[in-house]
């Protein structure tokens, strides 16, 4: 296991006291804190390297290009990428809205899209307005009970030739690990591009797009220790160049008239407008700082948490779980007939922070005939010592709210 308690040191945030208690943040896969190295590097930024990139010659502006140009290649590596493969947006939900753009724009009238019955809302949503926009339907793959992707039917369901196959690589509610190498190989198989939603896999284990084989994968910097206001879109190179652009507009362009305009060569075409350099860093920063610990050794560090917090609740009477029982660092539960948003309070009470809701994924939850869930998602600075608080915590909920 990790040392979370040496790792905590660098994260200021752990420094503040709620109600009188040190705060157990266990609502990782909504957004991580951040460490001073991130918070540093953007600051570095700011003081010594602002200006616009790409747009004029002086010297500031080379350095700003090479800060946000050198991010990119960072980034790019981590994820087993080239550097211009790389396309900077604002999160993981304007990545999957800048697919589903592209993508049904280029799609046959009447062809079919295939998502999954466990999406985040940003990865149905987009789908659905291109969808309609441009004459297509929408299926769903089904799941298990448990939690799963029916991994058999799969060829059944690609059996329509969908155009696309967008995924989640990991479910934010149920902490399913999907397959993507073998749902990528089937998508291909059947003709359709492969889109990964990896807002919950880059975070927390080792994401190589070639080993995954995916067409496009999409991830959020602040969910992996970087700030708000960057996300990430890997897309193919080949397909870059046919695919038209998302937004339009300073940068993107290679020549404009009053009658038209032409493209820049990408990842510019798909990053119109000033972009967020200092995001970029930022994500930077954060990239060395996971790379330092080890993907193998975070990944590993927050499934033997989750199992071990799994242990800790099973004794509450009542208590449910939701997903399978090894995957990623996301317990999902209900006690009994408490509605979650009230054990969700009363952890409050006691300086832990879990997610209650429906963790936009609302027609996941209504498969599971739930409104809500208590979702614990831990990370490289959760100690046992806080599942043995959020243990005592549910417990007495039980006990004053059952
Ligand atoms: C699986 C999944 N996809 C997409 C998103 C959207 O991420 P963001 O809000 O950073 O765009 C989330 C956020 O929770 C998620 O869990």
């Amino acid at each position: 296991m990790l040392d979370p308690e040496k790792i905590r040191k660098d994260f200021p945030i752990f420094k503040r006291k709620f109600k009188g208690s040190a705060l157990a943040y266990l609502d990782n896969a909504a957004t991580t804190q951040k460490p001073c190295q991130v918070m540093e590097a953007m600051d570095d930024y700011y003081r010594n390297f602002n200006a616009n990139p790409h747009r004029g010659a002086y010297r500031l502006v080379a350095d700003a290009t090479e800060r946000y140009e050198s991010a990119r290649k960072n980034i790019a590596a981590f994820i087993g990428a080239r550097q211009e493969e790389i396309i900077f947006t604002r999160n993981a939900t304007e990545s999957l809205n800048l697919v589903a753009t592209v993508v049904c724009q280029q799609a046959a009238p009447g062809s079919s899209i295939l998502l999954t019955q466990m999406e985040h809302h940003s990865n149905i949503v987009p789908w659905q307005m291109n969808a309609k926009r441009h004459n297509l339907r929408i299926k769903y793959a089904k799941i298990r009970s448990y939690g799963a992707l029916c991994m058999e039917d799969m060829p059944q369901e690609l059996a329509i030739r969908p155009a696309v196959f967008s995924f989640t690589h990991v479910s934010n509610v149920l902490g399913t690990i999907n397959d993507a190498v073998k749902l990528c190989r089937l998508a291909h198989e059947s003709g359709a591009l492969a889109c990964v939603d990896a807002a919950q896999s880059v975070p927390h284990m080792k994401v190589d797009v070639r080993k995954i084989g995916c067409d496009f994968l999409a991830f959020s910097g602040h969910k992996m220790l970087g700030p708000t206001g960057i996300g990430v879109l890997y897309m193919r190179r080949d397909l870059q160049e046919t695919l038209p652009p998302f937004l339009v507009g300073g940068d993107m362009i290679k020549e404009v008239t009053f009658e038209g305009a032409t493209w820049n060569s990408p990842p510019y075409k798909f990053e119109a407008g000033t972009p967020n350099v200092a995001g970029a860093v930022g994500l930077s920063a954060a990239v060395d700082y996971l790379k330092k610990i080890g993907m193998e050794k975070i990944e590993k560090h927050e499934q033997e948490l989750a199992s071990y917090c799994r242990e800790k609740l099973s004794g509450i009477p009542g208590i449910k779980f939701y997903g399978p029982k090894k995957g990623a660092g996301i317990v999902s539960y209900n006690i009994g007939k408490l509605h979650a948003h009230d054990v969700g309070q009363f952890a409050d009470e006691d300086g832990i922070a879990i997610r209650t809701g429906h963790h936009c994924a609302q027609p996941l939850m209504k498969l599971m005939g739930e409104p809500a869930t208590c979702r614990a998602s831990v990370y490289i600075y959760n100690s046992e010592e806080e599942v043995h608080r959020l243990a005592a915590s549910m417990k007495r909920a039980q006990k004053t709210l059952g």
